[in-house]
């Protein structure tokens, strides 16, 4: 029988810490019900003392799940520990996680102490947590660097003192996946009382060795780890829940499990971006936007003919409903007949293919990816698709003006200017572009990316518009963000077919 991994989601702790990405405690209490669902065995809600809206969240994610138990962080210290267990009084199931740092580092530069009077903190705080819960995980901050010998007394001594669970975190994502190992294994081996406990893992990313880490920790004994929804987390984050589930999945020789139910990931992956405001990487495993995404010709062919050449998950597996397959002029004949098959122009001989490829060639180059109605295009011919090019965007902003845009368009070669009101600039300079187009498109993504840091710097904008119940990505990049918004727009129009009939606004010039 293979052993249980629980899953300790710190999301709503650890991941709410980076900057700029707060929740409220309604929004909070939303994605607490997601992990429940999700499976998750623990959810830490929050660091009650830290300040009233996190005390708030705690005591209503205590009331709004009834599954996972809810655990509450606090230092070793009396009053947060009080404020800790009030804030948990309405849970099902309650923990209290406390801790005191491990590492020579924090003890010198932190606290000014002894080891000696940290392992007496440390016992003093687990013992007091002991009064109100039975459920009592300590944390040793800097595991990672901490000295083994030294990390294995302060084990010891809490777990007699009454901790039941014990949280070995590389705080600083200073650890070597076999050094992390080994120090989990120094535990296992070397702590007399550890079998009154269960280990846990809880990485940083620092050098982007949190998930090797933790699955280092597994390796070795661990039974608990501690994740974030797409790896946010402090600094460079923490291990991500989507890619530890899916390994465990993946590879049944680790001989573990957890109770994660993979087909709520890409859900909840979503939900979690989009309340943080926090954009997923593209090529982020398991829940990026290419993560199932094929475009080389010989990958495309090796997916088509057997899915798992190139796929070790079924997108299904992790709620992605299925892989694709991205035309561009790097794509092969295979990607182009599966595609031309899937949207019905089957049994075309090899010559016609031939042909066709021919051209999709020509078109692939003056485009950076092809959508279906290209290939509509390509086959039917009737349809041009419009070329629409931006002259000019203005906006005029800023509070208590009402934002007007006025936009510029040329499409196929006759230029149109229109304005608009929006709610803010970029909604007004899309609702201008709407005017010109004199379509119903529906803007249902909208992300923005400083190319890198600094206000000085290029951003980029992607979205995803669904006109006629088909999505179409857009991107742009511009200095200015009403501008990068206006591109990404115009790149999503471009690749819908309709004809030039439907521009509603008056044509201004006949552009030379
Ligand atoms: O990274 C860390 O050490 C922590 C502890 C507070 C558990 O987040
Ligand atoms: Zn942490």
């Amino acid at each position: 029988m293979s052993d249980k991994i629980y899953v300790f989601d710190t999301t709503l702790r650890d991941g709410e810490q980076v900057p700029g990405c707060q929740l409220n405690t309604q929004e909070k209490v939303e994605i607490a019900k997601q992990l429940e669902l999700l499976g998750v065995d623990i959810i830490e809600a929050g660091f009650p003392i830290s300040s009233p809206g996190d005390f708030k969240s705690v005591l209503e994610i205590s009331r709004a799940v009834r599954e996972p138990v809810v655990c509450a962080l606090t230092r070793a210290v009396e009053k947060d520990i009080e404020v800790a267990a009030e804030s948990l009084k309405y849970a099902h199931r309650k923990r209290i996680h406390t801790g005191i740092g491990a590492s020579d580092y924090h003890i010198k530069y932190k606290f000014n102490s002894t080891r000696e009077q940290i392992i007496e903190r440390a016992i003093a705080a687990v013992k007091y947590a002991r009064n109100f819960v039975d459920d009592v995980e300590f944390y040793a901050e800097d595991a990672g660097r901490a000295d083994n010998v030294f990390l294995a007394q302060m084990v010891e001594a809490v777990i007699a003192a009454g901790a039941t669970t014990i949280n070995i975190p590389d705080t600083t994502g200073y650890c070597l996946p076999e050094m992390y190992g080994q120090k989990i294994r120094f535990l296992k081996e070397n702590v007399a009382n550890i079998d009154r406990a269960i280990l846990s893992c809880h990485c940083h990313n620092d050098l982007g060795m949190a998930t090797a880490n933790t699955i280092a920790g597994i390796q070795n004994g661990a039974r608990q780890v501690e994740v974030t929804i797409n790896g946010i987390g402090e600094r460079a984050g923490n291990t991500s829940l989507e890619e530890i589930a899916m390994i465990i999945q993946t590879h049944k020789d680790l001989n573990v499990h957890t109770n994660i139910n993979s087909k709520k990931i890409y859900m909840l992956s979503t939900l979690v971006s989009k309340m943080m405001r926090m954009p997923i990487q593209p090529n982020k495993a398991i829940v990026g936007r290419n993560a199932f995404a094929h475009s080389s010709g010989i990958h495309q062919d090796g997916v088509i003919k057997h899915r798992e050449n190139y796929e070790i998950i079924a997108p299904e597996d992790v709620g992605i409903a299925e892989s694709s397959i991205v035309l561009t002029a790097r794509s092969g004949k295979a990607a182009l007949r599966y595609h031309l098959d899937r949207l019905g122009y089957k049994s075309l001989s090899s010559e016609q293919l031939e042909e066709t490829y021919q051209r999709f060639l020509g078109l692939a180059d003056n485009k950076k990816d092809l959508c279906d109605n290209d290939l509509r295009v390509l086959m039917e011919g009737e349809l041009a698709p419009q070329q629409v090019e931006i002259n000019h965007v203005q906006v005029v902003c800023g509070k208590p003006l009402q934002p007007v845009a006025t936009v510029e368009l040329t499409v196929d070669g006759v230029s149109y200017r229109e304005s608009a009101t929006g709610n803010g600039p970029v909604n007004a300079a899309v609702r201008a572009v709407d005017r010109i187009i004199g379509e119903f498109m529906v803007l249902e993504e909208f992300l923005v990316q400083a190319m890198s840091r600094g206000s000085g710097d290029e951003g980029k904008v992607h979205m995803q518009v669904k006109y006629r119940d088909q999505l179409y990505a857009g991107f742009g990049v511009d200095e200015d963000i009403v501008m990068a918004s206006v591109k990404a727009y115009v790149d999503a129009i471009n690749k819908m077919a309709f004809a030039k009939k439907n521009v509603k606004a008056p044509a201004l010039e006949k552009a030379s």
